[in-house]
C-alpha cells in the first residue's frame, strides 16, 4: 500500500485516559498516537480489557480525555464543549456495536430512521430514506419487521443501515461481529466494507476476532495503553 499523503480524518496525539481515583485508579490509555485516513478501513485490535472501547469513545467525543488532543475532520474535538461535541457527532459519525442496540418496539425501517428524526428530518422522508438504506443492506423485504422476528445477522444489518443512513464521514464499529457466527461475521464485514467505505469517509473497526483481520486496509495494535504498531494489510486486487 502507498503511504497515505492526504491529511488524517482522525488525528489523536498523546491521548491519556484513566478511570477511578487513588489506589483503584487504572490508566487505560497511556499516550495514544493514531491517524486514520480518508478512504481507509482501519482495524484496531488488542486484548480484552485493553482499552479499545475506551479509545473509540474518546475518538467519538463521548468520553472526556485526561491529556492529549483529538482532531476529527480538522475540528479540535477534544477542545469543544460537550454540547458542540454531541452535535458534531450526530452530524459526522455513525456507530455499530456488538449488541445491535435496536429499539425492540420499532420496525426495521423505524429503527433506521431514528438518526434522521434526531436531526429533525420529517417522518415521511426519514422513513423513505431508511427503506432505501435497508435495500442497500439486503433487507428491502424486511422493512416492516420487528427486530425479534429477524436473525442476528439481519439485526446487525439493520444496525449497519442505521449507522449509515445519515452518510457519516466517520463510521465507528465496536466488535460488530462478536455476536455472530463465523459465516455471518464474514458477511457483515464484507457489507461494512462495501457500503461503509468511500473516498471521503473512513471506518474504524475494533475487534479481537482474527477471522476478520483481512477485511481492513491497516491494522493497529493496542498494547498496554499505546498503539505499538500499525501494519498494512495486503488485499487481493488492491495490494
Ligand atoms: N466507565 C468506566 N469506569 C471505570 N472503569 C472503566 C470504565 N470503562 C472502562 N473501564 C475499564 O477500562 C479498561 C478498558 O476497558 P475497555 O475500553 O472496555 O476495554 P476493551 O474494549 O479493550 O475490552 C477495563 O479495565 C475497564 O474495566
Ligand atoms: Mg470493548
Amino acid at each position: 500500500m502507498t503511504t497515505p499523503t492526504q491529511p488524517a480524518a482522525v488525528r489523536a496525539r498523546g491521548v491519556v485516559k484513566s478511570f477511578g481515583h487513588g489506589d483503584t485508579q487504572v490508566m487505560v490509555l497511556k499516550g495514544i498516537d493514531l491517524d486514520i485516513y480518508q478512504g481507509e478501513m482501519l482495524l484496531l485490535v488488542g486484548e480484552s480489557g485493553g482499552g479499545k472501547t475506551t479509545l473509540l469513545s474518546a475518538l467519538a467525543g463521548i468520553l472526556d480525555i485526561d491529556e492529549g488532543h483529538i482532531d476529527v475532520l480538522g475540528i479540535p474535538l477534544s477542545e469543544l464543549p460537550a454540547r458542540r461535541r454531541t452535535q458534531f457527532r450526530g452530524e459526522t459519525m455513525g456507530f455499530i456495536y456488538q449488541q445491535f442496540n435496536l429499539l425492540q418496539a420499532l420496525t426495521a425501517a423505524e429503527n433506521v430512521a431514528v438518526p434522521l428524526l434526531i436531526q429533525n428530518l420529517g417522518r415521511r422522508e426519514a422513513v423513505r430514506r431508511a427503506r432505501l438504506m435497508l435495500e442497500r443492506v439486503g433487507l428491502g423485504d424486511r422493512t416492516e419487521f420487528l427486530p425479534k422476528n429477524l436473525s442476528g445477522g439481519q439485526q446487525q444489518r439493520i444496525a449497519i443501515a442505521r449507522a449509515l443512513v445519515n452518510e457519516p464521514r466517520l463510521l465507528i464499529c465496536d466488535e460488530p461481529t462478536a455476536a455472530l457466527d463465523g459465516p455471518n461475521g464474514q458477511k457483515i464485514m464484507e457489507l461494512i466494507r462495501e457500503v461503509g467505505r468511500s473516498p471521503d469517509r473512513c471506518v474504524v473497526v475494533v475487534t479481537h476476532d482474527s477471522r476478520i483481520f483481512n477485511f481492513g486496509d491497516r491494522i493497529a495494535h493496542l498494547t498496554d495503553g499505546r498503539i505499538d504498531s500499525i501494519d498494512s494489510i495486503a488485499r487481493e486486487g488492491t495490494a
